[in-house]
Parts: C-alpha cells; sequence; structure tokens
C-alpha cells in the first residue's frame, strides 16, 4: 500500500494527465531513473523503486496510444561520478515493461526526429543519459529547443530532480503542453498535506550525518510538527548545545542553529538518551551500549542509537497520527550497527498512523527489510522531498503548476 499506487488523482495545483491532449500524441516524459547498478552491472534491486513507480504512468501513456519518449539523468558525469551508460536501466525497463525498448543513441537532432517518426503508437524509446550533455545541468535554452522538437507533450514524472533547475525540468515543459506525471502529482499532494493540514499528532523522526543538508528542514518541522525525534549527527548538534557532546566537530553557526532551535522548541525536540559504540571494522570492537553522557566522550566512535532511545521514539510516534521518517538512525549498512535503524524500521511498520518515508538510504532500509508497503507513502524523493518539505524552489514544478505560486 505505497501511496496510490498510480491512481488517478486531482490536484488543484498541479496541471494532471487528465487535463491536456495526450492521446495518440508523442510524449516526452522526464523520469528519474538515477538508480545504483551494482558491479554486476545490474540495477540492485533494492533501488529500482524508481522505476516501478514510473510505470503506471509509462503504461497509461502506452494504453493512450503515445510515443512514450523517455528522458533521464543517471550520475553526475561532470563530477565524473560513476557509469553513465543507461544499458542496465535499459534492461531492467525492459523487464518491467515485458516488451522491447528503443535505446536511441543521441539526445538530439534529425536521427533522433527519424526514430521517433518510426515508432509505433503505444510503444517506448529512451533517450540517453541527459547529463551527458553539459547543457543539461547549465539549464540552455538551446538544447531546450532540441528536446522540445522531439514530441508534442511533456510529463513530469521525476518529482525527485525537481528541485532542480536543468534544462530538461524546468525549461523544456515550458515550450510545450506540459503536466505531472500521476507519481508527481502523488508526492505533490501527500508532501503538501504534511506541511499544510497534517492530522495531529504529527511526529517527525529525522536523522543524518550532513547537518547541513538537514538544518532548513529541521527549521521548518519545528514550527510543524507536535514532536521531533532526531538522530544522526543533528542529534549531536542538539547534544553538544548542551555541553553534552564535544563542539568541535561543528560550526559557531551549527551552535547557533541549535541554540535557536532548542529555545524556539526544545519542548518539541526529542534526542537520544543511549547509543552504541565501537570501531567501525567487521569486527565491532568495543561495540558497547551505553548512556549518552558517556557515549559522546569516547575514543571509539559512536555509531547507532540504543534501543532506550528507540523505544522512545517508537512511544512518542505511537500517539501519532501522522509520521515523516527522513534518515536511518545509525549505521546500518554495518551489521552491528544496524540494530537501531531495524528496530525504528520494524516497529513503525506495525503502527497504524498516516506513515510518510523518504531519502535514498531510508527507502534503502524498507527494502533491505521489505517493509516498504506497510507505509502509506515512500517518496522517491530524496534532495528533493527534504526541499519540498523546507519550502526551497522547485523549479521543476513551476512550469506545471495551474498558478504561479511559491513553495515556501
Ligand atoms: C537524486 O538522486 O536525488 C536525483 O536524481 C537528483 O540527482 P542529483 O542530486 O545528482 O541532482
Amino acid at each position: 500500500m505505497f501511496g496510490l499506487g498510480g491512481k488517478k488523482k486531482k490536484s488543484q495545483d498541479l496541471v494532471t494527465m487528465d487535463e491536456v491532449p495526450l492521446d495518440g500524441k508523442a510524449v516526452l516524459v522526464r523520469v528519474d531513473f538515477n538508480v545504483a547498478v551494482g558491479e554486476n552491472n545490474k540495477v540492485d534491486e533494492d533501488e529500482d523503486y524508481r522505476i516501478e513507480m514510473a510505470m503506471s504512468t509509462i503504461e497509461e501513456l502506452q494504453r493512450r496510444r503515445c510515443k512514450v519518449i523517455l528522458m533521464t539523468h543517471l550520475g553526475r558525469p561532470s563530477a565524473g561520478e560513476g557509469d553513465f551508460s543507461l544499458g542496465p536501466i535499459h534492461r531492467r525497463l525492459e523487464d518491467l515493461i515485458k516488451e522491447d525498448v528503443r535505446l536511441i543513441d543521441q539526445l538530439t537532432g534529425d536521427t533522433v526526429k527519424a526514430a521517433i517518426d518510426g515508432m509505433e503508437k503505444g510503444s517506448v524509446a529512451m533517450l540517453p543519459n541527459l547529463r551527458a550533455d553539459e547543457r543539461e545541468t547549465a539549464g540552455s535554452d538551446k538544447l531546450a529547443g532540441e528536446l522540445a522538437d522531439l514530441g508534442d507533450a511533456y510529463v513530469n514524472e521525476a518529482f525527485s530532480v525537481s528541485h532542480r533547475d536543468h534544462t530538461s525540468m524546468s525549461k523544456v515543459p515550458r515550450l510545450m503542453t506540459a503536466c505531472a506525471g500521476r507519481r508527481t502529482v502523488e508526492e505533490y499532494e501527500v508532501l503538501s498535506k504534511l506541511k499544510k493540514e497534517p492530522e495531529r499528532p504529527y511526529v517527525a523522526i529525522v536523522s543524518g550525518a550532513k547537518v547541513h543538508t538537514k538544518v532548513n528542514l529541521l527549521r521548518k518541522l519545528v514550527k510543524q510538527v507536535d514532536s521531533l525525534c532526531v538522530g544522526g549527527v543533528l542529534a549531536n548538534m542538539f547534544l553538544a548545545n548542551q555541553g553534552k557532546a564535544p563542539r568541535e566537530s561543528f560550526t559557531y553557526e551549527d551552535m547557533q542553529v541549535a541554540k535557536e532551535l532548542w529555545e524556539e522548541a526544545g519542548d518539541k525536540i526529542v534526542v537520544p538518551r543511549d547509543l552504541v559504540i565501537g570501531s567501525l571494522d567487521g569486527s565491532a570492537t568495543g561495540r558497547e551500549v551505553v548512556s549518552v553522557d558517556t557515549a559522546l566522550s569516547s575514543a571509539v566512535g559512536v555509531w547507532d542509537v540504543g534501543p532506550v532511545t528507540v523505544k522512545e521514539f517508537l512511544d512518542i510516534s505511537r500517539q501519532a497520527k501522522t509520521i515523516m521518517w527522513n534518515g536511518p538512525i545509525g549505521m546500518f549498512e554495518v551489521p552491528a550497527y544496524s540494530e537501531g535503524t531495524r528496530s525504528l524500521a520494524f516497529g513503525l511498520a506495525e503502527l497504524e498512523s498516516f506513515k510518510v518515508v523518504g531519502g535514498g538510504e531510508t527507502v534503502h532500509v524498507l527494502e533491505m527489510y521489505k517493509l516498504r508497503k506497510k507505509f502509506d507513502h515512500v517518496s522517491v524523493g530524496g534532495g528533493a522531498m527534504v526541499a519540498f518539505l523546507e519550502g526551497s524552489p522547485m523549479p521543476g514544478l513551476t512550469p506545471i503548476r495551474k498558478k504561479e505560486e511559491s513553495n515556501a
């Protein structure tokens, strides 16, 4: 039961696939198939939810006799990260669609146009990695024109890239009839409800290793939630501010934020009471559950929260009507330090509340424990979900809105 399973959903804010003429057209569908590919050159099966979640839109367009032209990015080629061929993604897509998908080898131009002209209605093709062309991340009007020239209409089925002001997200849809895909509408509606009218009590559990990626989210959440359970380095920031953890790993600004938030909403913020320390190698030498006071001054690292903390997070969550969880609360990849995240995931899965989960690693945890379907909405967005909830600009959503509006 993750979300609406691609069912049609109305939206007051976004233009939907029911509101623009798509039947029989050549439709450019911006998807986000930026997924992890394993050493065996296959899409990791705990990571392919982004492909699965785009399927209802793709299948609907096929039924509507469209030529479906998928566009995605993979990795960050300009930063030299990863292998950028779409081969493994293409193979996974064909498994899911159960028919041939043509992988076109150029992004724009006459040969691409000819390939699209030759497509049967109801068939699917995929363009090469958008980011192989540097103009994609640069927001190029020229590339936007070349891409828009390939089809009649545009669908944004890439909520998870909608925080990026990239050519295929924010420029192409301005040049064509454009709308949101089924999944994008669902993401928008669920996350908007969290921001505007969550059923209360509303509890958020937020954790993360990088303070700067979540600080603005915390600032927003303290105003919206009834309780905010914090883990990871974010929790250490609050503990350091209270003199219970070393301050050296935090900047002066971090300490100011911790102080401000604590003064504003200390009664809502719940930090760990116990933690798991030990060495990070496979042997987990010295692994021990200790109270916060001793953990944070210990010479070995802190890698997980202890059982008292998990119980407290779950007891608070049990009272909630709405729960949002973003970020594993420990180093779940290392078995000796996965227990906190594992018991939190299983504990939350049993609760009746409306449960929203997001963040690539958090969704990976749910996939690993086969729990995804126990959550009501599993967001495809990592950075995009955080950006949306903290009220940052969403340039990919602006062209598919019914009216101009900020995301604040
Ligand atoms: C993601 O994985 O969060 C999206 O695909 C966006 O990727 P980016 O952070 O490389 O822009």
